[in-house]
């Protein structure tokens, strides 16, 4: 059916809309005061890019990737995650030949092929952020720090945050090592989707959710206790900065995420009460994937938060924080000459700043002032055929409940005032 919207997409409605763009307003101002600048990269990319980036094996591109031939037969995808095609144009673009760390964010929306729950969309919109070109610790702790300011300047509350490391190329393999073999000696107690996995991908193994699964794997040995020197001192450096200003954190060996790229620390910020979908932001640390896309071998490190599922939490919690906009006021008029001098007024006084309504279907003074009521304005301004003789206007103010003559030739002055005393 034409009128249904596609399983797994939101319409976003003018009620919702003044809470996404408060929202968008916070991430953008606390981007900036970390230094962080916007990046806007295309909707989709080749999909070789997100096969490489995020890795072949992994269940974004085995199972939810929006992938196509377009007309000219190339392999498109639209963006499943917006690390990739942001290591891609720092690249394309050279921005590693100017000083680094990059410090860049984004926002827009990401295509996954899931399957649709609350909190769990196929078009879902990301904030993230990536500093490309510095293996400094104190980024990874800036990358738990901003969105939690983020979280903070929306009012939310009750989220945590839990760390762990991965180790590197260096010290992992070992690791995999001694995990598959702790894995197979409890092999028949998992689950059979793991039992499949274990073998190509020991580690996600770690986060899965069956409880079976997860009392099975109780005891086995954690990525920390395996981690190489430079490995075990990073992350001992971002736990002392965690420590140092006073961030509350969870050490989560299971923590292990589902992108190929990550290297030393991952992270996820959650939200318990939203269940199931409880990870409202995460991220982690990629050393190989600049190289990996074709570039030189450089660091980066990164999050995305998910805006639907921070909204949610939002909601959830009754935050009432973001500002609503009020129409300053409502222009009444009775048809034939008193219509085009409100046509007239009404454009002035918009051009001025104000935010101004009027009736566009010629309804009678009752029907506009209820109309006028129920969009909350400031005040109505009656042009009726006496007050375009004598040039005036009669203002009802609504709030005071009074009303006042003010001249149609000074009725942008007096109005504009009137709002500046106001707010
Ligand atoms: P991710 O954990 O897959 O990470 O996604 C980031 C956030 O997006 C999640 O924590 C969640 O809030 C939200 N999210 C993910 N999938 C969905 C969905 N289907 N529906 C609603 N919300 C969703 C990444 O994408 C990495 N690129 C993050 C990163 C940046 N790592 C390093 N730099």
């Amino acid at each position: 059916m034409i009128t249904k919207r596609p399983r797994g997409t939101n319409d976003l409605l003018p009620a919702q809309t003044s809470r996404w763009q408060w929202v968008e307003e916070m991430v953008r101002k606390t981007s900036s005061s970390y230094g962080y600048q916007e990046i806007r990269t295309p909707m989709f990319e080749h999909t070789e890019l997100f096969e490489r980036g995020i890795g072949e094996a992994t269940d974004i591109v085995e199972k939810e990737m929006y992938t196509f031939s377009d007309r000219g037969d190339r392999s498109i995808t639209l963006r499943p995650e917006g690390t990739a095609p942001v290591v891609r144009a720092f690249l394309e673009n050279k921005l590693y030949a100017q000083p680094l760390p990059a410090k860049l964010f984004y926002m827009g929306p990401m295509f996954r092929y899931e399957r649709p729950q609350a909190g769990r969309y196929r078009q879902h919109t990301q904030f993230g952020v990536e500093a490309l070109g510095s293996a400094d610790p104190a980024l990874d702790l800036e990358m738990i720090t901003l969105p939690i300011s983020v979280y903070q300047a929306c009012g939310l509350e009750g989220f945590s945050v839990n760390i762990n490391s991965i180790g590197c190329p260096q010290c992992r393999p070992a690791y995999r090592e001694v995990l598959l073999q702790a894995l197979r000696s409890v092999e028949d107690e998992l689950c059979g989707s793991c039992r499949s996995r274990m073998e190509r991908n020991p580690l996600r193994v770690l986060d899965c959710k069956v409880p079976n699964c997860r009392a099975a794997t109780a005891n086995v040995p954690a990525m920390v206790e395996s981690l190489c020197g430079d490995c075990g001192d990073h992350f001992s450096v971002l736990t002392t900065l965690l420590d140092r200003l006073d961030i509350a954190y969870v050490n989560n060996p299971r923590l292990v995420r589902g992108f190929d790229y990550y290297t030393k620390t991952v992270f996820e910020l959650t939200v318990p009460s939203l269940g199931a979908q409880d990870a409202v932001g995460g991220g982690g640390r990629y050393d190989g994937l600049v190289e990996e896309c074709g570039g030189p071998s450089l660091p980066g490190v990164g999050f995305a938060v998910g805006i639907e599922r921070l909204l949610l939490a939002l909601e959830q919690q009754g935050n009432q924080d973001f500002p609503q906009s009020r129409l300053d006021g409502f222009v009444v008029h009775f048809g034939g000459a008193t219509k085009s001098e409100a046509v007239a007024l009404v454009h002035e006084l918009r051009r001025s700043g104000l935010q101004i309504e009027m009736d566009y279907q010629d309804r009678s003074l009752k029907a506009q002032m209820k109309a006028a009521n129920r969009l909350g304005v400031r005040w109505v301004a009656i042009l009726g055929g006496d007050e375009w003789e004598r040039r005036v206007l009669n203002v009802r103010w609504m709030d005071e409940g009074s009303a006042s003559e003010v001249s149609l030739d000074r009725a942008a002055e007096v109005l504009l005032r009137a709002k500046e005393e106001q707010d």
